[in-house]
């Protein structure tokens, strides 16, 4: 089961989204700097935004069918840090995460992403996770870098435009070590 479960970390708890994270969602992604290096619809995230994510999350449980989406929370820290998830894409899942700006270069994103593709691989029996970058996120890609992946050939090669903006594929492939069963 992966529906209820919360996943914990050196120093994060990644937990479900729940009724009540509306306010700290709306907070966070209220943040032009954030909502607009995500796939998101190009307008200022709201309430109603915040309610309707929720309100999808728990229609949708975690799992393999959905994907896995998560709330972070740090101790000593009140209400969400960040988000992060494994959203189903085409034949694949990709990774996708933000953390709120008051809590920026900690290493928050790199803890959260690199459990997360490691719940991928291990409970989703995922062989390969991908990462989409839009425009210009030297963040983002830095993280991407420190847990392993790697530039798509090729999309590196052709830059194809997304709302407007380049976006680059990363993909990583499930460790051989890993005996987790395989699914596509
Ligand atoms: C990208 C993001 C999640 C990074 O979160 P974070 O918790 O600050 O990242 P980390 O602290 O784990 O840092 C990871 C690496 O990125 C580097 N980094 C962080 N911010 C950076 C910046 N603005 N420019 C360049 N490098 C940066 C860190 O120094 C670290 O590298 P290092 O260990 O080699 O020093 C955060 O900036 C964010 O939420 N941005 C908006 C949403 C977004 O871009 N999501 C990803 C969509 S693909």
């Amino acid at each position: 089961m992966i529906e209820d479960d919360a996943l914990e970390t050196k120093r994060l708890r990644l937990r479900p989204f729940q009724r009540g994270d509306e306010d700290e969602l709306t907070r966070h992604l209220g943040d032009w700097e954030i909502t607009r290096q995500l796939a998101l619809d190009p307008r200022p995230f709201g309430l109603d935004h915040a309610q309707d994510w929720i309100d999808e999350c728990l229609a949708q449980p975690n799992g393999h069918k959905y994907g896995l989406r998560f709330a972070i929370e740090a101790p000593g820290e009140t209400g969400l840090v960040g988000g992060a998830g494994l959203s189903p894409l085409g034949a694949g899942f990709e990774l996708g995460y933000w953390i709120g700006r008051p809590f920026w270069r900690r290493g928050y994103a790199t803890e959260a992403a690199s459990a997360l593709v490691g719940l991928g691989f291990a409970a989703l029996g995922l062989k390969g996770i991908m990462a989409l970058v839009f425009g210009e996120n030297p963040a983002s890609v830095r993280v991407l870098e420190k847990i392993g992946f790697e530039p798509a050939e090729a999309v590196e090669a052709s830059e194809t435009e997304g709302a407007g903006r380049a976006v680059r594929e990363y993909r990583l492939c499930r460790p051989t070590s890993n005996k987790a069963p395989a699914r596509p």
